[in-house]
């Protein structure tokens, strides 16, 4: 089995979405060791309590300096052994630390088709909007490895979304988790629990 912890900052849809699809089987061979939030009062808390996962949280204001937090970030995953970290919506910089230790078993849901609207100051709905102000007639979502770069790692999946006139932030939000995200994710879990992708070269190729 492996053992994935989910890393969250906000709502935890897509938190939900993993929670799901392990209950219904469409994930399988993986058992969610625990879900970590950098905020105490998120919902995404509740969700894992809701379904009996472990929910802990490391929160920046509790600590004198970033490093820090950093090290009890790190302290606190290594607790739970995870073979696969999964950041849904983690909206903290990955300590460099933590990316040498995890190298490779470490993975990011990112609302657009990177490179498209990625990088610093790109995440949750800056992203739509940056997106609807440059007029762009398709966007999407990508699961990609965490390497040092903020977005660029070996990608892992994408899924293209079509982006409507009237679309408001909020709305094209909605549209890139309902027909990308939630989809996405769980996938690209359910492929790296069941041996089906390697990275190879930096990139992801998925095994006969
Ligand atoms: C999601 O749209 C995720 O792709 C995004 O934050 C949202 C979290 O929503 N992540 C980033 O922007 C990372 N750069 P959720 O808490 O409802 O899953």
């Amino acid at each position: 089995m492996l053992r994935v912890m989910v890393l969250v900052s906000g709502g935890g849809t897509n938190l939900q979405a993993i929670i799901d699809a392990v209950a219904s089987g469409t994930i399988t061979n993986t058992e969610l060791v625990a879900v970590l939030s950098n905020n105490k009062t998120v919902k995404s808390l509740e969700r894992a309590r809701n379904a009996g996962i472990p929910a802990i949280s490391v929160s920046p204001k509790d600590f004198e300096s970033r490093a820090e937090f950093n090290e009890a970030l790190l302290a606190k995953v290594d607790e739970y052994q995870p073979d696969l970290v999964v950041l849904a919506g983690f909206l903290v910089a990955i300590p460099e630390a933590m990316v040498h230790k995890y190298n490779g078993r470490i993975i990011n849901i990112h609302p657009s088709l990177i490179p498209s609207f990625c990088g610093v100051g790109y995440y949750g709905l800056k992203v739509h909007e940056k997106a609807l102000e440059r007029g762009v007639k398709v966007t999407g979502a990508t699961v990609h490895f965490v390497n040092e770069g903020m977005d660029e790692g070996p990608i892992v999946a994408q899924k293209a979304v079509a982006v409507e006139d009237d679309d408001t932030p909020e709305i094209l939000q909605r549209r890139v988790m309902e027909q990308a995200e939630w989809i996405l994710l769980p996938q690209a879990i359910d492929d790296i629990a069941n041996g089906r992708i390697a990275v190879v070269d930096g990139k992801v190729k998925r095994l006969k």
